[in-house]
């Protein structure tokens, strides 16, 4: 029998999960289906239970259910644990089992599609909500030398260092506000706010970019007001999200079948289109 896959969240229609798991799954040779469900934002458990009663194997779950998919697991992952946010569900008749691939993700595009190496660098992650946290231990598993957190509300970004500082092991954490940042010089920035849903960029103050230096934006698609904005700047190069969405999606699939799909050619095939 073929195995069932989806993505469930909401809105859902614009997912490119469908996509990227059914070329995967053609690279791979894999008897898998993978589709995408619309759960009604009061609706997500009994879509997850519909869904598994249905014969499902696994789940990846995007905005707005991460933090109930991880408090729907009855065992996670340390980085989903880590992260309070489960974007990855696999079902067995242990039961549910949440993971988070959305760190992972964002380290495997930079270190391997982007060549940028994390260990030894200065790194700044621009914002402290979700997408911050949900990329804070795998960043730190790269062992950079500094990582700074910055954010609009400078006391958010200094209770995820508190919390995460413990396992800074050797890097040199900070965190502040967007202001506190004047003179400071970085190899990588990543933009992990929500301002490029709103069409705006961080306000950061000027000369951030050290020579051969990346910024990268969280959300695909499009060059975002960051993006532009570390241009002007002087960022040698800038990249947008979508080689973590294709590399997050083949971490769920090596986590579901044990087989981790090529990824180049899909972020070229999602590039053209
Ligand atoms: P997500 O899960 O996408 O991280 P979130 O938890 O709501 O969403 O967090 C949004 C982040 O983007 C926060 O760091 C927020 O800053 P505040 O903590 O000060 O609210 C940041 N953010 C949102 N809009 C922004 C903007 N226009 N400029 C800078 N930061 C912004």
């Amino acid at each position: 029998m073929t195995d069932r896959y989806a993505v469930i969240g909401n809105p859902i229609a614009h997912s490119k999960s469908p996509q990227i798991h059914a070329v995967f799954a053609r690279l791979t040779f894999q008897d898998m289906r993978y589709e995408a469900i619309l759960a009604p934002p009061e609706g997500f458990k009994p879509a997850v239970r519909a869904f598994i009663a249905g014969g499902g194997r696994g789940m990846n779950v995007t905005v707005p259910f991460k933090l109930e998919a991880c408090a729907l697991a009855d065992t996670r992952s340390p980085r989903a644990e880590a992260a309070k946010a489960v974007n990855t569900l696999i079902f067995s008749p242990a039961g549910i089992h949440g993971d988070n691939t959305d760190g992972l993700g964002m380290v495997a595009d930079l270190t391997r599609n982007l060549g940028v190496p994390l260990a030894g660098r200065r790194v700044l992650l621009l914002g402290a909500g979700g997408a911050a946290r949900g990329v804070m231990l795998p960043l730190l598993a790269e062992r950079p030398a500094a990582l700074t957190l910055a954010n609009r509300t400078a006391d958010k970004a200094q209770r995820l260092l508190a919390e995460f500082s413990p396992r800074a092991d050797g890097c040199a954490m900070e965190a502040g506000g967007f202001g506190g940042l004047a003179g400071r010089q970085f190899d990588l920035i990543i933009n992990a706010t929500a301002a490029s849903l709103a069409d705006e960029a961080p306000p950061l103050p000027d000369g951030l970019y050290a020579p051969d230096s990346l910024a990268y934006d969280m959300v695909y698609g499009r060059e975002t007001p960051f993006m532009a904005a570390a241009r002007e700047q002087g960022a040698a190069r800038t990249a947008d999200g979508l080689g973590m969405l294709v590399e997050q999606a083949a971490e769920s699939f090596f986590l579901w079948r044990g087989v981790r799909p090529p990824t180049a050619s899909v972020l070229e095939l999602l590039r053209g289109a």
